[in-house]
């Protein structure tokens, strides 16, 4: 049986990883699937192909879960891409009521199954929103995300730093 692994993964972090690598051990083949989420339009840190990029190095060490993107519907997806469940990661009750709307969407519009693989405990407090907020003030995040989203982090901010400085003072060299 196959799965997928949606979200938006802005960026990935080792609660994700957590949920995806154990979700690699259930399934044959997971494929790891980068859609949009209504709620969060126009917040993205991250563009499309570089949430793509650092999925491909995070997950490059598992064999069998590869990295894909789609903008429609998940039911859609599902449907063309024939490819039997969803994966769903649980952090905490506060996951749960919006989890278990959309597991019933999916399964009214599309007959769509979804499985739910609780994060463990030590990420139940992670999410891709702390740490964007905690990198932006440089903080460390080392201890929270795979290194290719710690290193992607890093190089967004510096390169936003060096934009704002430049446009406080447009004279100085970049
Ligand atoms: O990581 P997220 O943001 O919690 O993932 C949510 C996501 C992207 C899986 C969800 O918003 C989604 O399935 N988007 C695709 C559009 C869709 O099918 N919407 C109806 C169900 S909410």
């Amino acid at each position: 049986m196959n799965a997928v692994f949606p979200g938006s993964f802005d960026p990935i972090t080792n609660g994700h990883m957590d949920v995806l690598t154990r979700a690699s051990r259930i399934f044959e083949h997971v494929t790891v699937t980068v859609m949009h989420n209504a709620r969060k339009q126009g917040r993205h840190l991250f563009t499309l192909e570089e949430r793509l990029d650092i999925l491909r190095e995070a997950t490059a060490h598992l064999p069998n879960v590869s990295v894909d993107s789609f903008s429609g519907l998940l039911v859609d997806y599902m449907r063309q891409s024939n490819k039997g469940i969803i994966v769903r990661g649980l952090r905490a009750v506060s996951d749960y009521e919006y989890e278990l709307q959309i597991a019933h969407l999916n399964r009214q519009l599309g007959g769509v199954e979804t499985v739910f693989i609780m994060a463990a405990t030590r990420w139940s407090y992670v999410s891709s929103s702390m740490l964007r907020e905690i990198a932006s003030y440089q903080g460390d995040v080392t201890s929270m995300a795979p290194a290719a989203t710690v290193s992607a982090l890093r190089r967004k901010f510096a390169a936003e730093i060096t934009n704002a400085a430049s446009v406080d003072n447009p004279g100085s060299p970049r």
